[in-house]
């Protein structure tokens, strides 16, 4: 399987690269910096340099020929304002969404975010809400388009080694943390579930092993 990932370089992307690589996909990482290509490398996966807030939707479906599924990793990240929540988070999701239809990768999984898909609650941090906000909007993009989506809406991430047991359901979920290695690790479950296209997930650390977890869900419209 060939998986595109945009912001290749991110924290959850590195697992999954990591995961993809060891077991014999292809990973590619969309990433800004030619700096952060020997991490990708170290990491099994092939940088491709792309700045998802200055290309053109045609230049990414370019990059996306041939691949299996595109996974958006990709996040304007803590210490950013509402503006870059809004080009990253929304506006960089909507452009691989476009490129993904244009080069006809049907499969694409969504990191979205719990918080996603309700207003921002009153009184909000105005970057928070504006996080909330994008994430919505992406995910509202992805559900009207004719892909095999799955949006993934973590709880909070942490780097604490992954325990391979997940809580994984359709909203709402209690909130709660999940170590960005699970978050990898349902992701890859997800890559390999076609039955998973069309659903909207909740994932917060749990009791279940990531395949029963991904095996239980509803398939799409039942
Ligand atoms: N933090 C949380 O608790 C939490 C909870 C739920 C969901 N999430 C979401 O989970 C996702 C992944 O999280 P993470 O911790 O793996 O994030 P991360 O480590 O911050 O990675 C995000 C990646 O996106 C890249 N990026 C930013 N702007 C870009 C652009 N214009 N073009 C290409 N790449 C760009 C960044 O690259 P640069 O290094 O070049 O900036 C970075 O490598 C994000 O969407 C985040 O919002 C986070």
């Amino acid at each position: 399987m060939r998986v595109v990932i945009a912001g290749g370089h991110g924290k959850i992307a590195l697992r999954l690269e990591r995961l993809l690589a060891g077991r014999g996909d292809e990973a590619v990482g969309l990433v800004r910096r030619p700096e952060h290509e020997p991490d990708l490398r170290a990491a099994g996966a092939t940088a491709v340099l792309c700045d998802l807030e200055r290309a053109g939707a045609d230049e990414v479906a370019a990059h996306l020929a041939g691949a299996d599924a595109v996974v958006f990793a990709a996040g304007a990240g803590p210490g950013s304002g509402a503006a870059r929540k809004d080009t990253v988070d929304r506006g960089a999701s909507v452009l691989l969404a476009e490129a993904a239809e244009r080069a006809g990768v049907r499969r694409f999984v969504q990191v979205s975010s719990m918080g996603a898909g309700k207003p921002p609650a009153p009184g909000s941090d105005e970057v928070w809400a504006a996080y909330i906000t994008a994430k919505t909007r992406a995910e509202d993009d992805l559900r009207a388009r004719d892909l095999d989506w799955t949006i993934l809406r973590p709880g909070a991430l942490t780097d604490d080694p992954g325990t391979g047991r997940v809580t994984l359901a359709g909203p709402p979920l209690p909130f709660g943390k999940v170590p960005r290695d699970d978050v990898a690790a349902v992701i890859v479950a997800l890559l390999d579930a076609p039955g998973a296209g069309r659903l909207v997930l909740e994932l917060v650390e749990g009791d279940s092993p990531v395949a029963d977890a991904v095996r239980g869900l509803p398939t799409a419209g039942s």
